[in-house]
This record gives structure tokens, sequence and C-alpha cells, in this order.
């Protein structure tokens, strides 16, 4: 497939790197890629500059090192730390951390997010629950539909899992961005991360819950966790997602 370019498009050194990243990653023609995008609803062209896309993902601590060093400069662009960069997994390893990123084939990472994933107990019953979590595109491609792309991504991939529900906390103004790629919601629900002894709960921050529910048993449910607030206990390294 022919990739057409905007004059002066940027990281086009990296360009073979990446291929052969990405073919290790995910072994499948550009044509098949697009036929499985476009089978989930997703549009891997866009009008302006025709780029394809491709979704991959994989246990934070297995992302090939230049792909994890282009995920860690997105996060320190939207949040800057004081520190060098650190390409080292930084979750919590017992909360499974899945790293997904969009990849442009000229560009790399435009887009990435972290899915976490933990058993939680809520009114009596225990449920595998999962979240977005480090959720951020690159400042040069922001509106661009690739942040929705890989959030309606994440929502399939943690149905596909096994998950009982996705639920996962956002800044207020970001509660329209996760409606528009299919999560709910649910008004009133406090996530209460950090632990047991250290609770750190979301409604202490202009926060937001969105959630979405997978198995029949969580479907049934719904109803207890909206408005309530859920013990998610996620641990002191990631606190909350
Ligand atoms: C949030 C983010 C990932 C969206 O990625 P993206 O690739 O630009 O997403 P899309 O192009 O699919 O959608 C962008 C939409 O989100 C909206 N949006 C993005 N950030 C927003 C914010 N802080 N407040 C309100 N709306 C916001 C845009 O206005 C746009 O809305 P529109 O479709 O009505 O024009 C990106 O803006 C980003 O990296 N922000 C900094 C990090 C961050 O806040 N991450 C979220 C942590 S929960």
């Amino acid at each position: 497939m022919s990739v057409r370019r905007p004059p002066g498009g940027t990281g086009f050194s990296r360009r073979q790197l990446l291929r052969s990243a990405t073919r290790h990653l995910s072994n499948v023609s550009d044509d098949e890629f697009v036929k499985q995008l476009t089978s989930h609803g997703l549009t891997p062209i866009w009008t302006w500059q025709t780029r394809v896309v491709r979704i991959v993902s994989r246990p934070e601590s297995e992302v090939p090192h230049e792909l994890r060093l282009q995920m860690v400069m997105l996060q320190d662009q939207a949040w800057p730390s004081d520190g060098p960069s650190d390409t080292a997994p930084w979750h919590d390893q017992s909360l499974n951390p899945l790293s997904v990123l969009l990849l442009d084939d000229a560009d790399g990472v435009v887009s990435a997010l972290d899915i976490l994933s933990k058993q939680i107990a809520h009114r009596g019953k225990a449920y595998l629950a999962s979240g977005i979590s480090a959720m951020v595109t690159d400042q040069r491609f922001r509106g661009h539909g690739y942040g929705g792309m890989l959030a309606i991504a994440a929502r399939e991939m943690m149905e596909s899992s096994g998950a009982d529900l996705g639920i996962f906390t956002c800044d207020a103004p970001l509660q329209r961005f996760y409606e528009a790629a299919g999560w709910q919601h649910l008004v009133g629900t406090v996530l209460i991360g950090g632990t047991p002894a250290d609770p750190f709960p979301s409604d202490q921050f202009d926060k937001v819950t969105l959630g979405c529910f997978f198995s029949a048993k969580a479907k049934v449910a719904r109803a207890d966790f909206v408005g309530a607030r859920i013990e998610l206990f996620c641990g002191e390294i990631d606190k909350l997602w």
C-alpha cells in the first residue's frame, strides 16, 4: 500500500527501524491490517495525508526498546518530569500492565495508553476490572482522531481479555472524549485507589469515572457501580487509574 506524506513530514529517518519493529509485533500486511481495523469500525485512512496506522499491544515489560522510548517521550510531553526519562517499566507489574500503541509508519508511536487489571470486590461480588492509564497522543497530532481510536481499541481489548468490566477515572473535561469512544460516564462514582491503610479516593480531584460492563455478571450489577464508592486499591505505585 502506498503511503503519501505531506511535504516536510517528521520522523522519516526512523521509518525503516519502525517498520521492522512493527512487523515483529504484528506480522500482517498493510492491506490485512487495514482490513482488520475496518472490521472493527476503525478508519485507518485520513484525508489530508494518507496515513496507515496500526494498533499493537504488548505487556509493558516486553515493549521493544525503540517503541518504549517513544512512548515515554510522549508521556514526558504530557507530564514533564524533572529527571531523565526512564524507559524501565514503571507500573506495578502485579496489575498486568499492557501497553497499547498506535503506530504510524512514518512517525512511529503517535498515541499510547496502558491497560491495568486487577480483581476487585464490590458489594459482596468479585470482578476482574481493567482500566486505562497514561493515555497520551503526540501533541503534534492531537485532534486527528488517534486517541479516540485507541480508547475504542482499549475497550475492545478489555472485553476480549475476559475482564468483567472496564472502569477508570479521568479529568472531568475529558468525559466527552471517552464517551465518544463508547465509554459510559458513571455519575457520582468514586474509585478508591491506594491501599486499605492509605486510601487514595478520586473525589479529592476534579475527576469523573468512566465504565463499560462486559460480562453478564457485571451487566446485571451495573446499578451497584453507579454513584458508588468502589474499592479499587491498586496499590502505592499506581495509586489510582
Ligand atoms: C486526551 C488526548 C489523549 C486525546 O488524544 P487525541 O489524539 O487528540 O484524541 P482525538 O483526536 O481522538 O479527540 C480529541 C478530542 O478530545 C478533546 N480533548 C482533548 N483534550 C481535552 C481536554 N483537556 N479538555 C477537553 N477536551 C479535550 C478535543 O477537544 C477533541 O474533541 P473534538 O473531537 O470534539 O474536537 C490528548 O489530548 C492528550 O494526550 N492529552 C494530554 C494527556 C492527557 O490529558 N491524557 C488523558 C489522561 S486521562
